[in-house]
């Protein structure tokens, strides 16, 4: 299977990169780097030369820009080069006349199909972040369909996803998303137990046909962004 780079070397090292025409679940507590992770992938992606996306529901354009540029990532120069697009469901959560809060009904009824909607023909990799704003008022089973549904369309052309669900969002659906998708990840801080130290962690939840570590690897967000501190080997269990 082909590889992309997750423009995250430590986790390259660790899984081989990102399974081609797939889709990749970022879960994880606020601040705990979601965002960061998707626009590390998406920088990456460009920078690969490949046609990239980012669907933002939650932050604008503007807020991703300033973000990006304290990690030396400048989104402007990607985005007039040609390899990326943004796309701000933000603005439309935050229009509040009659005619446009019809539009933002969709994201209640979690209609997934509005990430695919505007999404440019010739996109190979995207970063949607995050559908958890779109999960409010569907059931369980409508959540699995729906994400099904999602990453089954990505798939058939064959473009490689970053999938990003907050932790507003359920346990239960949380739960429920780790089985659509090829490869997981989750988030989180915890307490070193030897050190007693706070620590950013990240659990490989699951990555197909790929060996992955079962334990914890840590990482810390630094002025380069998100970088892996654990020497966990590709071959370790
Ligand atoms: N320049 C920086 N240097 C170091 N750490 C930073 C820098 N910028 C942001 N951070 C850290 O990253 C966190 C934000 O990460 P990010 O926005 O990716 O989180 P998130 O998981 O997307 O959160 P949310 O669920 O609220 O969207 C900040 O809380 C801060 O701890
Ligand atoms: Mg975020």
């Amino acid at each position: 299977m082909e590889r992309i780079k997750s423009g995250i070397e430590g986790i390259d090292r660790i899984t081989g990169g990102f399974p081609r025409g797939r889709s990749i679940l970022i879960t994880g507590d606020p601040g705990s780097g979601k965002t960061i992770f998707g626009l590390q992938f998406a920088k990456t992606s460009c920078e690969e030369g490949f046609k990239t996306t980012y669907i933002t529901t939650e932050e604008d354009w503007k807020d991703l820009d300033t973000q990006s540029k304290a990690f030396g990532w400048d989104l402007k120069v990607l985005r007039d080069g040609g390899n990326l697009s943004i796309i701000e469901l933000a603005s439309l959560r935050a229009k509040v006349t009659e005619a446009e809060m019809s539009i933002d009904i969709e994201s209640l009824k979690g209609d997934f199909s509005r990430f695919l909607q505007d999404l440019p023909d010739d996109t190979q990799t995207v970063v949607i972040d995050n559908i958890g704003s779109y999960t409010a008022k569907l059931t369980p089973y409508e959540f699995r369909d729906r994400l099904d549904l999602l990453v089954y369309e990505l798939k058939k052309r064959d473009i490689t996803a970053v999938i990003i669900l907050d932790s507003a969002t359920s346990e239960e659906f949380n739960g429920i998303a780790l089985f659509s998708v090829y490869g997981a990840f989750k988030l989180m801080k915890r307490e070193n137990p030897y050190t007693g130290q706070r620590e950013r962690v990240m659990d490989i939840v699951k990555m197909r046909s790929t060996k992955t570590p079962t334990q914890f690897i840590t990482y810390e967000i630094n002025s380069e962004g998100i970088n892996i501190t654990s020497g966990v080997e590709q071959d370790s269990e």
